[in-house]
């Protein structure tokens, strides 16, 4: 069983792709049940992404209430995709599965496009194909880990855990919705709403109204909006681009 959390693709093309090949099913955490039993030999992988070098709150959210049942010879692993550094986010989840009594066997990463689009360019489509490229030759890397149940965090560029100290609070303030915001351009279609982890858009009057204070701060609203109407910040976004991965 492969679990994976995914805004704009990434995650869900590392956790199909590796599903395929070693013949497991891959299912989003949002629809994944949060109790089950492995079966002898099954593998248990989660593929997440980098946010603020620590795991997405639904990632954390979904681990936290895991009730997860061994049958021996079960390999666990976790894979964070992430831009420029996946931080601490294999050694927490290290830690939220020690919790339920299950030891993370290995964890990896994989460099991909990065959706924070507030720093990040991604306006270039050729750049952002031959990042892709790049990023399905380490697929098979760490697909070939997996298959000879490699152990230990094999994470490249990763930062030591008393980091999320620092990075908690910025994460923190920068996940308050008054920062997203939505243009004219906005049809009223409700995608938005519908695609948001957290509920914390609601279309009134056609157009969306950030319900919660915080949310994800996936960027899946404005990644996948068809009118690239909703924006963050001080509006860099616009200029560097929507992204869904191919
Ligand atoms: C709010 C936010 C914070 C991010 N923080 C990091 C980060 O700390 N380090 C990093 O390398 N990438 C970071 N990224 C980039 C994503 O982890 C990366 O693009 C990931 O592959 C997206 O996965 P998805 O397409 O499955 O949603 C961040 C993206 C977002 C939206
Ligand atoms: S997805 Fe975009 S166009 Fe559709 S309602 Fe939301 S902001 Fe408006
Ligand atoms: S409001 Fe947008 S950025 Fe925030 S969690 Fe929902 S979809 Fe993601």
């Amino acid at each position: 069983m492969i679990l994976y959390f995914s805004a704009t693709g990434n995650c869900k093309h590392v956790a199909t792709t590796i599903a395929r090949a070693l013949d497991e099913k891959a299912l989003s955490i949002l629809d994944a049940p949060k109790e089950f039993t492995l079966e002898k030999g099954e593998r248990f992988g989660i593929v997440t992404p980098t946010y603020f070098w620590e795991l997405p709150i639904p990632v954390r959210d979904y681990l936290s209430e895991l009730e997860l049942e061994l049958s021996g010879d079960n390999y666990t692993f976790l894979i964070a995709t992430f831009g420029t550094t996946p931080g601490c986010t294999g050694e927490e989840g290290r830690r939220l599965l020690a919790e339920k009594g299950v030891l993370l066997d290995a964890a990896f990463s994989i460099r991909m496009p990065d959706n924070w689009t507030v720093w990040f360019d991604l306006s270039n489509p050729e750049k952002v194909a031959s990042q892709n490229a790049a990023a399905d030759v380490q697929i098979q890397k760490v697909l070939d880990q997996i298959r000879t149940e490699t152990l230990g965090n094999r994470m490249k560029r990763k930062a030591p855990y008393f980091v999320k100290t620092f990075t908690d609070s910025a994460f923190d303030s920068a996940r308050q919705t008054k920062n997203l915001y939505v243009e004219e351009s906005c049809i009223g279609c409700g995608l938005c709403e519908k695609i948001c982890p957290v509920h914390a858009i609601e279309l009134k009057e056609n157009k969306p109204v950030w319900v919660k204070e915080q949310c994800a701060l996936c960027f899946g609203c404005l990644h996948h909006c068809p009118k690239f109407a909703i924006q963050y910040g001080n509006g860099a976004t616009k200029k560097h681009g929507q992204y869904t991965h191919p």
